[in-house]
């Protein structure tokens, strides 16, 4: 790929802007936490790993910015607790602002200099760390997907969605890299085309056959037979495997169990939350009406339209064939197999 989503450089961090794709290529470079919270209000970021990174790195920005502080601490908590208000259901979001506040807590009696260093290099991990995992959900993933299969995919859990490949779009990467030929069918993702502006936009950069096709065309596709498996990323998974991820992926799973079409979530470990028993328990953003009353910036709706517009949904375990992840594929005995993975991540 040409571009990074996320890059850092001494005390700088540079986006790619997501609400500009396809049209325009635009980076978004700053120094201010700020920017990064509003960057992730606003879906310049987007996708839970590259929401987590962005948010990681915001915690370096806002040290360096009270570097001076007499309590750096303090300030850090605001910093963190500002980017933690930005967007609900992403878990990688608090995992990686957690990572941070464990950095604040070991860090003891260290300098203000000091403290920025180990967040800056808390930062960088679990950034380099993001590129090892999409390969190994990548290599887990591409091996359930075969010679010949057409695969679709809702919204974009792709390079744009995380620090390097992608979760379900990685594995897709690797199988075509192993030789396989695969094509893609890309739900456009009302209401905000996450499917039509990036993913398309990802995979034909690649070469990689893709066909767009709007989110209500799913289930005839399915039934002519033009789908052999169903791929998708995540942005929470609760302990009993419920799942959730862009408003409609519910509708897909229900539709690929109707035509007897696998359900795929590739997702890293750490989107998996054991503190939450069941999908119920997740909080489910809410956005603004105006991403359902208009359409690519036209008004489609008649004014003062009531509306209701929740950013994602919860696809019950009882849906889903497996959940790809860095250490492996589970197939049901969801809760044992996390806590197996949890463990083996600990070592
Ligand atoms: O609202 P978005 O664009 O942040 O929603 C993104 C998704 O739902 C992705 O599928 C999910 O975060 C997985 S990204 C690897």
């Amino acid at each position: 790929m040409a571009w990074k989503t996320i890059e850092y450089q001494n005390g700088k961090v540079t986006l790619i802007d997501q609400t500009r794709l396809p049209g325009e290529i635009k980076f978004v470079t700053t120094s201010d936490y700020r920017v990064i919270a509003e960057a992730i209000r606003k879906l310049r970021v987007r996708g839970a790993p590259a929401i987590g990174i962005a948010a990681a790195f915001g915690v370096v920005l806002g040290a360096m910015e009270y570097q001076e502080a007499s309590d750096l601490p303090k300030e850090i908590e605001k910093v963190i607790a500002e980017l933690a208000g930005t967007r609900p259901t992403a878990v990688n979001l608090f995992w990686a602002l957690n990572r941070q506040k464990a950095v604040l807590k070991s860090a003891g009696s260290k300098s203000n200099v000091e403290l920025i260093a180990l967040f800056e290099a808390e930062a960088k991990v679990i950034a380099a760390e993001d590129e090892l995992i999409n390969r190994r959900i990548g290599e887990n993933g591409a091996a359930l997907l075969k010679d010949g299969m057409s695969i679709l995919t809702h919204c974009n859990a792709g390079a744009l969605a995380t620090g390097a490949y992608g979760t379900a779009l990685a594995a897709i990467r690797v199988a075509v890299e192993q030789g396989k030929q695969i094509s893609v069918f890309a739900d456009e993702t009302r209401p905000l085309l996450q499917g039509a502006r990036l993913t398309v936009w990802e995979l034909m950069q690649e070469q990689i056959p893709v066909t767009l096709i709007t989110d209500n065309m799913a289930a005839f596709v399915m039934s002519l037979g033009k789908v052999q498996a169903v791929i998708v990323g995540a942005d929470r998974i609760t302990a009993n495997g419920d799942v959730a991820n862009k408003i409609g992926t519910y509708g897909v799973a229900v539709l690929a169990k109707e035509h007897k079409i696998p359900f795929y979530v590739a997702a890293p470990l750490s989107t998996i939350d054991l503190s939450l028993k069941t999908g119920a328990e997740i909080p489910i953003e809410e956005r603004s009406a105006e991403e359902v009353t208009s359409f690519g910036g036209v008004t489609v709706a008649p004014a003062g339209v009531k509306v209701y517009n929740p950013a994602f949904d919860v696809t019950p375990a009882k849906y889903v064939t497996a959940i790809i992840s860095e250490y492996g594929v589970a197939k049901g005995d969801w809760e044992k197999t996390f806590k197996e993975w949890r463990k083996r991540s600990e070592k």
